[in-house]
């Protein structure tokens, strides 16, 4: 019986594995010679190994001896009543369809396969389960955005490094929509606004600014400023100076600056480079040429920024809003000036929209309380010389 169950140790080897990995190792042509070699050695040297015919079969790839007559159930059989397609795999190897893989196979000499058939010498006998099937992979580039980094505080506003999208490539199973891995391919770069105030040497500088003009009270607002003789920087609306074109000669023959709102107050954050910059254009030809944008409600981000750079504009927000669009009141406007008010201040107000009066009422109070305080009046463009 030795005999018997050296074959049987050998059968089950080729049964052994499951692997494709490992059945294609069987198959290879240097370990079936090794096999035969094993096989013809026992066979000639082993004793009792001469009483019996045996046959050389191959199961699995794997060459082995069993003796004469022995069947097709007999070392098969089993494997043959088990056998069952592979599974379905997704991209990280999770099972997700147990029997959704290759089928078993079964087949003796390429036939079907009967139980009761003896392997003769040189049968090819294969019996085994199904392989695993992955999934379909795709790869898609995907860009991943740059965010906007702001650095300082300050009313002027400069982009000093434009932002770069970067990419990164994503893997998913075509069946299991799972995501297997993201290669950054490019990291994005970060936009930087750098935020900075006007510097004020030794001497205490601010300036007074008017909004959304020209309109019904900018005389109003000259008058007062005139009465004070002090100079201001008026950010008018393109739309509203080109009708309007004598009170823009005579804002700038008072010693006042004419600065850039846009041409019809728009949220620039929503509007194309091409968009922001006719905005700015428009507005600049009608005024006689800009160098400032105060972007509407101060709302800006790093394109913004740059589509203004582009065409020659910095962006200039404030530092103290007065709120007189808001609170219409002289007392209040007051109030605000004086709780924040510092050196290099830029000061927000209004001469167009709706009812500027009580920003007309409160000139002459700012003017003679920031006096009093030991402020001068300066123009935004003279403030950020300074
Ligand atoms: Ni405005």
């Amino acid at each position: 019986m030795w005999h018997y169950s050296a074959m049987e140790r050998t059968v089950e080897q080729a049964f052994a594995s499951d692997s494709p990995a490992e059945r294609g190792l069987g198959r290879a042509p240097g370990l079936v010679v090794a096999a035969l070699l094993l096989a013809a050695l026992s066979f000639f040297l082993l004793p009792t190994a001469h009483s019996t015919s045996r046959s050389f079969v191959q199961i699995n790839g794997v060459v082995v001896s069993v003796l004469e007559d022995t069947t097709v159930g007999q070392v098969a059989g089993d494997t043959l009543a088990l056998a069952r397609a592979g599974s379905a795999l997704d991209l990280t190897g999770d099972v997700v369809g147990i029997g959704r893989g290759a089928a078993a196979e079964s087949a003796l000499n390429g036939e079907p396969v009967d139980k009761a058939t003896a392997l003769s010498d040189g049968a090819v006998l294969v019996v085994r389960h199904g392989g695993q099937r992955l999934e379909g992979i795709s790869r898609k580039t995907q860009q991943v955005p740059f965010e906007t980094v702001f650095e300082g505080k300050g009313a002027v506003v400069s982009l000093v490094q434009e932002g770069a999208p970067g990419s990164r490539e994503i893997f998913r199973g075509d069946e299991s929509g799972k995501q297997a891995a993201v290669f950054t391919v490019a990291a994005p770069q970060n936009a930087v606004i750098r935020r900075s105030g006007a510097a004020s040497k030794g001497q205490k500088l601010v300036a007074l600014t008017f909004d959304d003009g020209p309109g019904k009270y900018t005389q109003g607002v000259l008058d007062a400023l005139a009465d004070k003789n002090v100079p201001a920087t008026f950010f008018v609306l393109g739309g509203n100076a080109a009708g309007s074109k004598d009170v823009i000669a005579q804002i700038k023959a008072a010693g006042h600056e004419v600065e850039n709102h846009t041409w019809s107050h728009p949220i620039l954050t929503g509007l194309s480079a091409e968009a922001i910059q006719r905005e700015i254009q428009r507005t600049s030809g009608v005024i006689g040429g800009s160098r400032f944008l105060r972007p509407p409600y101060g709302t800006y981000n790093a394109a913004v920024t740059a589509a203004a750079a582009a065409v020659g504009h910095r962006l200039v927000l404030w530092t103290v809003d007065t709120l007189d669009w808001k609170t219409r009141n002289a007392d209040a406007i007051l109030a605000e000036v004086k709780r924040s008010t510092k050196a290099g201040a830029i000061i927000l107000m209004h001469d167009g929209g709706a009812d500027r009066s009580q920003t007309v009422a409160a000139i002459p109070r700012v003017v003679d309380w920031l006096f009093a305080n030991g402020y001068s009046l300066t123009t935004v463009s003279k403030l950020l010389q300074s």
